[in-house]
């Protein structure tokens, strides 16, 4: 089963994806875990991609498609996988469409996590990320057991360098000009499904799993 998961910043695609990897035994791939992972290790592909990041920008196709295609190349990507991140741009999601045609398969379930822009901004300000494996929470709404330390592989949590308001603000007004037409994309394919964001983390998760199945 292969998903890819939409949504604004914020939305809760890392959140979800992480559930939903969990429960269907899929690997969960967030280019923007790739990127940070890439940044904190100082390669050069994490010196070019924190120019854009950190100015809310999205990193260049040309960058973005080929580390996507590498990594769903891995054979643990054989039975599936849920993209979190990725596509958005129309072009990704069309070398994504592309490379998938080939091998007779496609992207089975594109959901909408849908949240409004007014939401965003705070679940930002209160979220804490682990660089180690990707693990989301928030101060207020998902806390982790022990103040800073990630329930599930003891690293220490940080607060993003792009979740400052005004660089939040930038990413929706990108999200809304570039990711956004992704929804009419999936939906022309009929795998576009839509889910409220707005709701709890557990109830969010019950509606995608009906939804997957
Ligand atoms: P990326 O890391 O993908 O960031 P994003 O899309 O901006 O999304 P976020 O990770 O900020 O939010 P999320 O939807 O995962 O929400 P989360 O679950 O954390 O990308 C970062 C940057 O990398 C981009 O700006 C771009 O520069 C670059 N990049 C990455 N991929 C790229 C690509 N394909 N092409 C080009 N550039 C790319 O939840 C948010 C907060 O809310 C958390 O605190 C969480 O605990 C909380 N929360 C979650 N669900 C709920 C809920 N139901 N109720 C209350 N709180 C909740
Ligand atoms: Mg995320």
């Amino acid at each position: 089963m292969k998903v890819v998961m939409l949504g604004a910043p914020g939305a809760g695609k890392g959140t979800q994806a992480k559930m939903i990897a969990e429960k269907y035994g899929l690997p969960h791939i967030s280019t923007g875990d790739i990127f940070r992972a890439n940044i904190k290790g100082g390669t050069a592909l994490g010196v070019e991609a924190k120019k854009y990041i950190d100015a809310g920008q999205l990193v260049p196709d040309e960058l973005t498609v080929k580390i996507l295609l590498d990594r769903v190349s891995q054979p643990d990507c054989e039975k599936g996988y849920v993209l979190d991140g990725y596509p958005r741009t129309i072009p990704q999601a069309e070398v994504l469409e592309k490379a998938l045609q080939e091998r007779n398969e496609q992207v089975d379930f594109a959901i909408d996590v849908n949240v409004a822009d007014e939401n965003i901004v705070n679940r930002m300000s209160g979220r804490r990320a682990c660089l180690k494996c990707g693990g989301t929470y928030h101060l207020v709404h998902i806390p982790p057991k022990v103040e800073g330390i990630c329930d599930a592989c003891g690293s220490e949590l940080i607060l993003r360098d792009d979740d400052k308001p005004e660089t939040v603000l930038k990413r929706l007004n990108v999200y809304h000009e570039q990711t956004q037409p992704l929804i009419d994309f999936y939906q022309a394919r009929g795998v576009l499904r839509t889910v409220d964001g707005a709701k709890d983390k557990n109830e969010v998760f019950a509606d995608i799993v009906a939804i997957l199945g």
